[in-house]
């Protein structure tokens, strides 16, 4: 699926409609790996993901590697910007999250390609030329609850 925004509102909406989605589906857990460089708006997608389920004020836990988000769901919110290799994301206890209850929303996920589970769903944001504010949005998955 292929989605295009115009500003960062619309891709937090473009968020809550994946959250949405998964909910309807019954899909209480998921990972999430988004792709794209500095300041596209992975952030923001998951600001929007989150707001589907009460959770306000997602911001990047870019300090803390992980935030962990109580609402009508769990949201687990990494960024693996720092994250270099396995012993890095054992230390964060990255295993024991992703088979909680709740879903995982990696940034960064480039940086963990191999410890990405093979269900994960991707989510790629890039820039479009000669457009600032534009963003092209590629959602991809071979998941069995979506
Ligand atoms: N279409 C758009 N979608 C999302 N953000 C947009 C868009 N157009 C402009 N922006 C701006 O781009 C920035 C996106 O910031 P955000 O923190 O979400 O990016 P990020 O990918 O998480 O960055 P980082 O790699 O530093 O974590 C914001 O300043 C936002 O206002
Ligand atoms: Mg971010």
């Amino acid at each position: 699926m292929v989605y295009y925004t115009k500003c960062d509102k619309e891709t937090e909406e473009c968020g809550r409609a994946l959250a949405q989605r998964l909910s309807d589906a019954g899909c209480r857990r998921a990972l999430i790996a988004m792709r794209g460089e500095m300041g596209v708006g992975k952030t923001a997608f998951t600001r929007g993901f989150a707001s589907y389920f009460g959770i306000d004020g997602v911001r990047s836990p870019t300090f803390t590697v992980v935030n962990e988000y109580h609402g009508k769901a769990n949201i687990y919110h990494f960024d693996m910007y720092r994250i270099t290799d396995g012993d890095d994301l054992y230390s964060i206890g990255y295993d024991d999250y992703i088979e909680k209850d709740g879903y995982s929303i990696i940034e960064w996920s480039e940086n963990i390609e191999e410890y990405l589970p093979s269900d994960a769903i991707f989510v790629k944001i890039s820039r479009t030329v000669g457009d600032e504010s534009k963003r092209e949005i590629v959602i991809d998955y071979d998941n069995s609850c979506i």
